[in-house]
């Protein structure tokens, strides 16, 4: 059995550690990073840390806009593709590089496996949601973190190969919880400090990234903003500044990045997987849109969901702890070691 490993992003490399570590010793597995996340700190630090086998072919496709960079990367998974003759092609979440790569697959009818399939925003304008949709679509196997996902699929007519697996950002957190119990953390930061991202491209225009700044400033303490670049670009591009109580830092590798949210006061973030992770922590979370894909953690009430609303925001930081069983209810471990078994064995 051969697996080709479709990675490009960020949240990718997480996802794709805790998998990989269960499909060894049950097939062979086939690393290709597309190269959308090139900067050292976006790439290379999580595959050093979470010991993810070095690439087999990396395809350096950088940034562009989404249709040069899809296109160059369907052109590079294809090669790869037809030099490889793999049984699966194992994609994960909603990139650009999940969509390229299941193009290119299908194209060539090699089965696709999407990890994390089944969600659903429910807007056509976020690039995700379009990249999700096509994916699931064209996808053989679809390994689903939830009973919501798969009733997203079902009404679009899609029932077979669906599996409701859990969630592999559960596995991740719980294998970095245990490499770094009892390792003092380098880092020290503000007493009562929140934490923060921002990258979607939804909060990083001219009309929202001020709002979302607004935002930031009504936190009442500081943050801790490690910064994505694009938020980085945006900021320069507009003629922004950070309010004061903000404490931008690089990009974290991920045990840094989870020992900052297991710190916070509470987590302010539009990163889907952030979200997951600082409940899993048990963090609470204000999501900084208008929606979430993870319904889940607004219906067990550790993640509101308040735009660009600083009083919703404020309110919501006034919220209780998190109610731990829910969590663990609704983010079992082991969604790693069941998606290994099934793709294995069909
Ligand atoms: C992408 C995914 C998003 C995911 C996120 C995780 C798509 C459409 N979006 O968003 O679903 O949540 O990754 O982080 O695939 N840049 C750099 N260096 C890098 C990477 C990006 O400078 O290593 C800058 C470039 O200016 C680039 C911009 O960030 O144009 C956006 O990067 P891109 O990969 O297009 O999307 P993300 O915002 O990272």
């Amino acid at each position: 059995m051969k697996i080709v490993t479709v990675v490009g992003a960020r949240p990718q490399f997480i996802k794709a550690a805790s998998v990989s570590r269960a499909l060894a010793g049950v097939a062979k597995e086939v690393m290709v990073h597309t190269g959308q996340h090139y900067d050292e700190k976006m790439s290379d630090v999580f595959f050093a840390e979470l010991e993810i086998p070095e690439p087999a072919y990396h395809l350096h496709v950088g940034s562009a806009s989404h249709g040069a960079q899809t296109g160059r990367m369907m052109e590079g998974i294809e090669e790869v593709l037809l030099a490889e003759n793999p049984d699966w092609v194992l994609v994960y979440g909603d990139t650009n590089s999940t969509l390229a790569a299941s193009i290119a697959a299908v194209k060539l009818h090699i089965p696709i496996a999407h990890v994390e399939a089944g969600l659903r925003s429910g807007r056509m304008d976020m690039p995700e949601e379009v990249n999700r949709i096509l994916t699931d679509r064209v996808s053989r196997l679809l390994f689903c973190p939830s009973q919501v996902a798969v009733d997203h699929l079902a009404a679009d007519g899609i029932v077979d190969g669906v599996h409701i697996v859990g969630d592999v950002m559960t596995d991740a957190v719980h294998h970095i919880m245990a490499a770094i119990d009892g390792h003092e953390t380098a880092v020290e930061y503000p007493d009562g400090y929140f934490a923060a991202t921002l990258h979607r491209a939804e909060n990083t225009t001219r009309e929202a990234l001020p709002k979302v700044l607004a935002v930031l400033a009504s936190v009442p303490g500081p943050v801790v903003l490690p910064l994505h670049p694009r938020t980085k670009n945006a900021l320069a591009e507009q003629g922004l500044v950070l309010p004061d109580n903000v404490d931008v830092i690089e990009p974290l590798g991920y045990s840094a990045m989870i020992a900052l949210v297991q710190g916070a006061e509470a987590v302010l973030t539009d990163s889907g997987g952030l979200q997951k992770e600082a409940v899993i922590l048990g963090t609470r979370v204000v999501t900084l849109r208008s929606e979430t894909e993870w319904v889940e953690t607004v219906e067990i009430g550790a993640n509101d969901v308040v735009g660009t609303d600083a009083d919703r925001m404020c309110q919501a930081l006034k919220r209780g702890p998190i109610d731990m069983e829910s969590v663990a209810r609704i983010f079992p471990v082991g969604a790693s070691q069941k998606i290994a078994e099934i793709v294995s064995s069909v």
